[in-house]
């Protein structure tokens, strides 16, 4: 990626005209596609009520979880649990690192093939569009994974930072995993007991204002290969994230403080098809820049995964193959995004 192709090096040339490579065909231009804005659409979940197992209140959230993950594969949580000032911390570090020169975020350069470091992700040709997007990515968890060599020195606290929230997060998602397991009838450790040393990374998702959001996309429209994927943005941003419902983009209204939480792949075919790995996208605005930081949690690459037994019955046979999952992440980020693409990798015809 070149000066010309980062997005924030071309607001500063404050140019109104949109290079070639970031105007999409017009089937793909957001303004296009029917959106629909209406308030607290998506599910929202009270992680307080979680806390005291087995009352009338945990069986109800419970109940409102796996509709939630059944109808929409998206909801926001409240009551978390996460230090609001660990999330503060990490908003105001992504924003300074983004805030950096050029020169300095491209000492972290992203590798091809990889999603870690600075740039853009999933691109694979010369002709492929790209996103109205910086970001930056880090493995985090198992600790192999990490490649010391792109964790910025500036800002200075970037380390410990991101550890600390990172800690938190991973926290917050074995329990989830739990209630998941729950609202599925299964056992609460299934998930945390199959999984082996979880892969977690961060993907910080930097959108500036953009002069022509109806001719480009934020980020491109697809699934998560996670089994669960947690977003939060920056008070104050834009909204940008949409997902696709009966074949209609929503957009998610964000309630502050809230996380967003959105079901991935993995889930998806452990809970054979009942739980939905929603496709998803990003869109531009005119008037305000948008931050998002993207937590992916997901099985150890040595796990084999298929529909779990104890949801398959006669009536409902297995709709996945058995696979690495391994193997799939790497089929994940050796591919562009393409909505829900990657699962075809292993549906069974
Ligand atoms: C994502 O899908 O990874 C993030 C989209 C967003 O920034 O809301
Ligand atoms: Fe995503």
């Amino acid at each position: 990626v070149g000066k010309i192709d980062d997005v924030q090096e071309l607001r500063k040339t404050k140019t109104s005209s949109i290079p070639e490579r970031f105007v999409r065909d017009s089937t793909e231009r957001p303004a296009l596609c029917p959106v629909i804005t209406t308030n607290n659409n998506i599910p929202v979940i009270d992680i307080s009520k979680l806390l005291k197992p087995n009352n009338d209140e945990f069986h109800y959230e419970i109940m409102k979880l796996s509709a939630a993950c059944e109808e929409w594969g998206f909801f926001q949580v409240i009551n978390h649990g996460i230090d609001l000032a660990v999330v503060e911390n990490i908003e105001k570090m992504a924003m300074e690192f983004f805030m950096l020169p050029l020169e300095e975020k491209q000492k972290y350069p992203m590798i091809p093939g990889t999603v870690q470091g600075y740039g853009q992700a999933f691109i694979f040709s010369e002709d492929q569009k790209l996103d109205w997007c910086n970001m930056f990515a880090l493995a985090l968890e198992p600790h192999h994974m990490r490649n010391l060599k792109l964790w910025p020195t500036k800002p200075s606290n970037f380390s410990e930072t991101l550890e600390e929230y990172s800690r938190e997060v991973r926290k917050f998602c074995k329990n989830l995993l739990k209630y998941i397991a729950k609202s599925l009838g299964l056992n609460a450790n299934l998930f945390e007991d199959m999984f082996g040393v979880a892969v977690q990374a961060v993907r910080m998702n930097y959108y500036p204002v953009c002069p022509r959001p109806d001719l480009v996309l934020g980020l491109s429209p697809h699934s998560d290969g996670s089994a669960l994927t947690v977003l939060q943005q920056r008070k104050g941003s834009s909204v940008g994230l949409q997902i696709l419902k009966d074949n209609k983009w929503v957009s998610v209204q964000p309630i502050p403080d809230a996380l967003v939480i959105n079901i991935g792949d993995t889930i998806e075919v452990l809970s054979n098809g009942r739980y939905k790995s929603v496709e998803h996208r990003a869109v531009a605005n005119k008037e305000k820049d948008r931050l998002s930081i993207v937590t992916f949690y997901a099985p150890s690459y040595e796990i084999e995964l298929a529909p779990l037994p104890e949801l398959i019955y006669e009536k409902n046979p297995p709709k996945y193959r058995r696979y690495n999952h391994g193997e799939y992440s790497k089929h994940y980020i050796t591919n562009k995004l393409q909505g829900k693409k990657t699962l075809e990798f292993v549906k069974l015809k």
